[in-house]
């Protein structure tokens, strides 16, 4: 499995060969199934280069050219053909084992459905091809298997001819999609579902099919789903003028998936989790995901399959502008303040995170080991991010204008991320220049703030100071869009405007203050930067009550949150008694009585900032000292505001929406903190519930206080569930969390559990994957059995799922903010991986970045 040669953009050449069509025949037969593939290949220069395809796993049983047997050369990970013709067929037979997948790319079996992933390079574990984004070939589709047990056959595009294989009980079907596609986009299920269907009409009156697959008894578990397609499909008419193009679009749901969802041209495959859902088994955050998942993939149509990618290290150009869209779809739909406040909360704890380790890269990777490592944060969310900073200087106009002469340009085409900001520049006749940095930087610039006034003359002075570098080696200056807001004392806003910060050190002046104005930096995060700025404890107080972005106000209660701890961790660090200061408190009641907020904003403001994401703000950590710091700011603030906290909680409780719940459950989870006292609330809610987001509150609330009834809560709610695997990841996760000395044990436990199995992997991250990313205090113990044990489950892993092992070693490689102890440690687990005689390359790429 080894070939761990890194690929590098500067190489990039344009393929010898295309291919323009493929036929493919899938003989659907558990361990005997074939794959006929038959190819129009023609040469792309005057060369005689040889014809190399790539393919991994693969049994192959014969190759012909023009209808005759044919040479081939053949390794591990390729067939090579030599001929001298221009233009030629190809016919390829090769023999699968779709049953023994578990890496679950190419066919594999999810719950005895077959069917595929092929993003980035899964189609070559199908067929010898030229498996690379700038190959597109129209696809024509043959699948056949047994009926009773597969009765719906499905791949891309149109159904074009079915028929019956009567004496053997086999039936097929036959697909063609018009559409050029690369192979990472071609999908193929086969199975028995539940099918929900219905119907859009799109904006020049066509209709269009649209079907959702579950498996068997899920039926009223498909609608939100359903809903959220149409939904997105009117939103990308409205918003961007994208019409679809298709007459049937294809959502399948299946258990085994290594990631979210997946954008096969007309033939969506999902993971289980962003389509199921009913009121009694979904919680509010559940429905979201839905909402934004099934957008994201919708919008892909476009943003992807019609303009798709020339090589891999282009991937942000589809998933940075795809997940701007979604995040712009969920604004559009619901609260655009709680959907940014999402959104900043990904790059803060995670992609700052990436973007400090050993992964570090820029949202257009130069490098690359194994592709299935660059579906990052760093490509996704900062991607999102620099096309959000894009729409800032351009505004949506200009942004829009931007998007028609892309698809103009490039409709059909396989392009990189350079020709994006071209058409953004053309259609605006905007500088960009500076700005395409973003593209080729790693690391995360920080911003530091000074501030002057002069009291004679009324001026205010902003001085901004950016530097940027990775990983020691320093970048170039870039453009900034940087928002900013000036308030008065009484809380005027008298300034709000987008400064765009271009040089190293710039100087920003505004007149006319009769007294220093409060200023409020950096609003709704304008700019993926960090911020060097010291702000006094009044000063946050007066922009949580006043700044006008909703995501001020938040940002705000965050700091004043973080500094509380920190200042506490100084004074456990000097053996002083901690405290937290009146004006933290006073502020946080102010919030929670204030009934102009939306209670959505006021649940993410009691919903206090994580261990991990306060690791995030510092170069180093004594996680044991921030563990009581932070414990005791929270009980602090619990117990100052536990009448209104009660009151308040009586209150909401009588709504029935996501914004009430939200509030209510943070209320809930901070009078957990206060005493065993409120246990009587967690069960009285447990037990009236009629929603899983209340259900689930109660749980973690009585997780969070240790309540003695946790054990038999925790009981109830496995008998009542234990044959939906949605939920009983929530219950592995609750366990998993729990912040006991004895909780890997209790993992340990669970893995043995009829729910549980190591081959999926919803399970595996429900359970395990929330431990090592989610118990920061459990899985950081200064013993190291944390490490231990997430270092035997990824030997484990890399045997049978590389893809989710390389996953779940994150927060073993971000090791540099931990104490000498726990460094060691840590490495020490790395250097056992690194050592395996089969180490898959996902893994091999992240230990040995690591290792350095
Ligand atoms: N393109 C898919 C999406 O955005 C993700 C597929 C990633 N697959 C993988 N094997 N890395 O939603
Ligand atoms: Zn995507």
């Amino acid at each position: 499995m080894s070939q761990t040669q890194a690929k590098h953009l500067k190489d990039y050449t344009a393929p010898h060969f295309t291919i323009t069509h493929i036929d493919l025949n899938f003989i659907l037969d558990g361990e005997n199934t074939k794959v006929i593939a038959t190819s129009k290949v023609k040469r792309t220069n005057e060369h005689q280069f040889d014809l190399v395809l790539e393919g991994e796993q693969l049994e192959l049983e014969s190759v012909k050219l023009n209808g005759k047997n044919h040479d081939y050369r053949r390794t591990d990970t390729s067939l090579t053909i030599t001929t001298d013709l221009n233009e030629f067929e190809l016919e390829i037979i090769t023999a699968l084992n779709p049953e023994a997948n578990t890496s679950l790319e190419g066919l594999y079996m999810s719950d005895g459905a077959y069917c595929t992933q092929c993003e980035a390079e899964g189609f070559r574990r199908i067929t010898y091809f030229l498996d690379r984004p700038d190959v597109l070939a129209i696809y024509n589709v043959r699948i056949e298997a047994d009926k009773a047990a597969f009765p719906f056959l499905l791949s891309n595009g149109n159904q074009i001819e079915q028929g019956e294989m009567p004496r053997s009980g086999r039936h097929f079907v036959q697909w063609q999609d018009p559409f050029p596609k690369p192979s990472y986009l071609f999908a193929l299920v086969a199975g028995d579902f539940d099918l929900l269907e219905d119907h859009f009409i799109t904006q020049s009156g066509r209709d269009v099919k649209l079907q959702v697959f579950v498996d068997k008894g899920n039926l009223h578990k498909a609608s939100h789903a359903m809903e959220s397609l149409k939904k997105s499909m009117k939103w990308d008419e409205q918003r961007f003028d994208l019409e679809y193009d298709l007459d049937i679009y294809m959502i399948v749901a299946v258990d085994f998936f290594n990631m979210g969802a997946m954008e096969n041209k007309g033939l969506n495959v999902f993971n289980t989790k962003y389509v199921l859902a009913d009121k009694a088994s979904a919680t509010d955050e559940d429905y979201h995901g839905i909402e934004s998942v099934v957008g994201h993939e919708y919008f892909h149509n476009w943003t992807g399959n019609r303009v798709t990618c020339r090589d891999w290290f282009q991937l942000s150009l589809k998933e940075g502008l795809t997940v701007f869209r979604d995040q712009e779809f969920s604004s559009d739909l619901g609260s655009r303040a709680v959907n940014r406040i999402q959104a900043v909360k990904v790059m803060k704890n995670q992609q700052f995170a990436e973007d400090a380790g050993p992964m570090s890269h820029p949202i257009r990777p130069e490098s690359v080991i194994e592709m299935n490592n660059f579906y990052t944060v760093t490509v996704y969310n900062k991607g999102a991010e620099v096309i959000r900073m894009m729409h800032t200087i351009l505004g949506e106009q200009g942004f829009q204008a931007g998007m028609k002469c892309y698809f103009e340009r490039h409709d059909g085409q396989a392009v990189t991320c350079d020709d994006f900001v071209n058409a953004m520049e053309s259609a605006t006749g905007k500088d960009l220049q500076q700005f395409r940095r973003w593209y080729s930087q790693a690391g995360t610039p920080v911003v530091t703030v000074d501030e002057s006034f002069d009291s004679s003359s009324g001026q205010y002075k902003l001085h901004l100071t950016q530097q940027v570098s990775s990983q020691g080696v320093k970048g170039q200056t870039l453009h900034i869009p940087f928002s900013i807001e000036l308030l008065d004392d009484q809380g005027h806003s008298i300034v709000n405007q987008v400064l765009d910060f271009t040089q190293a050190k710039q100087e920003f002046v505004f007149d006319g203050f009769d007294a220093k104005p409060i200023a409020s930096l950096l609003q709704d995060f304008s700019a993926p930067v960090k911020l060097q700025y010291t702000v006094e404890f009044d000063h946050l107080v007066h922009l949580m009550r006043f700044a006008s972005s909703e995501v001020a106000r938040w940002e705000a209660s965050v700091q004043l949150f973080s500094q509380s701890v920190w200042d506490n961790v100084d004074h456990l660090a000097q053996h002083q008694s901690m405290a937290v200061d009146n004006r933290v408190l006073e502020a946080f009641r102010g919030v929670i009585l204030n009934e102009q907020l939306d209670p959505a904003l006021v649940a993410e403001i009691l919903n206090v900032p994580s261990a991990s994401s306060l690791i995030e703000q510092v170069d180093k950590v004594d996680l044991d000292l921030l563990q009581v710091a932070r414990e005791f700011v929270i009980e602090e603030i619990a117990s100052a505001c536990e009448d209104e906290l009660v009151a308040r909680y009586r209150e909401l409780n009588s709504f029935d929406t996501a914004e009430h719940r939200a509030f209510k459950n943070a209320a809930l989870v901070l009078l957990s903190y206060v005493s065993q006292q409120h246990e009587g609330l967690v069960i009285s809610q447990f037990e009236q519930s009629t929603n899983m987001t209340d259900t689930l509150a109660a749980l973690k609330a009585a997780t969070v206080g240790q309540f003695d009834c946790l054990t038999e809560l925790l009981a109830q709610f496995e008998k009542q569930w234990h044959s939906t695997p949605l939920v009983m990841d929530k219950w592995f996760t609750l366990q998993a969390t729990a912040n006991n000395d004895d909780v890997i044990d209790q993992i340990v436990k669970l893995t043995q559990h009829s729910s549980f199995s190591f081959n999926n992997p919803n399970r595996v991250r429900s359970l395990i994957g929330s431990f090592v990313a989610g118990n920061t205090y459990q899985f950081h113990k200064k013993d190291g059995s944390g490490y231990e044990y997430l270092t035997q489950i990824l030997i484990k892993l890399n045997k049978s799922n590389p893809q989710v092992a390389s996953r779940m070693i994150t927060p073993l490689i971000q090791f540099a903010k931990f104490d000498d102890t726990r460094q060691m440690l840590m490495k020490r687990s790395l250097e056992t991986l690194k050592s395996l005689p089969d180490l898959s390359k996902d893994l091999f790429e992240k230990v040995t970045k690591a290792l350095g």
